[in-house]
């Protein structure tokens, strides 16, 4: 029986837009909206959508970084609160995130061993206990002790990221959060950093929220994938079935947007963006700029249906 690591119930985000010389708050931009969803135990759910849409958004509410203006969190069966700095800590001790950016995400100030050791000393680890941990962790992602004594700038990309995956695993962290963690490196590199969390995904039972603009990716490393439209959940559901049958048509044209060699079959440019195409209060956001909008994707709210197995917020392919 697989048991449900993670459960988001109708988080929504909203962050407050200040203006004037006094710096006061005019108003909100709200970038997630009423989402839900469930991560299974060793599973990897991909989170995929355009630039702005929320996806950094959300990672960062699941860690009590970026504020909850509503929704429930249970993690291993347990409500916690992430705005209180009790349950903070419990989340924080089960949910770790790895950043986008591996040269800034370091401190360049410190060693190695520093880096690793502090969280740990934190949490109360002896340092002979801290020792062997980071020890297992160096090896996990595939670095030896070597590198305790250097500091960040004598590494590449590629084995930052990987110090990146290791600082967030040496706490033994049951759900690791990957936001764009490939998109700075080189293709070959990002191939070495997507084994490692797959070997860390096998060997640990740890599961991903794997945040990558990179469909062809996400086919390789997720299990699921939720795909996101201005703060809303589009369609979720098994990456085979999404990909191979996207039931929305945003879905569709991120997949036929993918750059292809063969020039026979060029990719399709998605018309438009997001922040052109305001949305309208009612009915599909993504109706602006959608090719098979009817007038009834405009006329009232889209709820999230079941269609062959996969969740879509599009009238059409609906089963009535
Ligand atoms: N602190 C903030 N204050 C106000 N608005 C913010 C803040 N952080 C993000 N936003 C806005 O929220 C929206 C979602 O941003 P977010 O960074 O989550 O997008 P993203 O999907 O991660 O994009 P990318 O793929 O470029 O990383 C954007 O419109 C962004 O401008
Ligand atoms: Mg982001």
């Amino acid at each position: 029986m697989t048991t449900e690591a993670l459960k988001v119930n109708g988080l929504s985000v909203r962050y407050p837009l200040r203006g004037g010389v006094l710096g006061r708050i005019q108003h909100f931009f709200t970038a997630v909206e009423d989402l839900s969803f469930s991560l299974a135990e060793g599973e990897v759910l991909a989170i995929v959508g355009e630039s702005g849409c929320g996806k950094s958004t959300l990672a960062q509410a699941l860690v009590g970084l970026a504020p909850w203006s509503a929704g429930k969190l249970t993690l291993f069966g347990e409500a916690l609160n992430p705005a209180s700095r009790k349950d903070l800590k419990q989340i924080r001790s089960q949910m770790q995130m790895v950043f986008q950016d591996p040269f800034s995400s370091l401190n360049p100030r410190q060693t190695i061993s520093e880096i690793l050791i502090y969280p740990l000393l934190a949490r109360g680890f002896s340092r002979g206990e801290s020792a062997i941990k980071i020890e297992k962790t160096l090896a996990l992602v595939g670095l030896s002790t070597d590198v305790l004594s250097r500091f960040p700038h004598a590494f590449s990309g590629g084995q930052r990221q990987r110090i990146g995956i290791a600082r967030s695993l040496v706490l033994s962290p049951k759900i690791l959060i990957c936001d764009e963690v490939t998109s700075a490196l080189d293709v070959s590199v990002q191939a070495q950093v997507l084994q490692v969390l797959d070997e860390i995904r096998r060997q640990e039972g740890i599961s991903l929220i794997f945040i990558s603009h990179d469909m062809q990716v996400v086919r390789a490393l997720a299990d699921r994938v939720l795909v996101m439209y201005l703060g809303q959940v589009m369609e979720m559901g098994e990456v085979s079935r999404v990909l191979a049958s996207p039931k929305h048509p945003y879905t569709e044209a991120l997949i036929k947007s993918i750059p292809t060699l063969d020039r026979s079959a060029p990719p399709e440019i998605l018309d438009g963006e997001w922040v052109s195409t305001a949305p309208s209060s009612t009915g599909c956001r993504f109706a602006p700029r959608c090719k098979k909008r009817i007038p009834a994707c405009t006329e009232k709210p889209i709820d999230l249906v079941s269609v062959d197995f996969v969740l879509s917020r599009c009238l059409l392919n609906r089963p009535f």
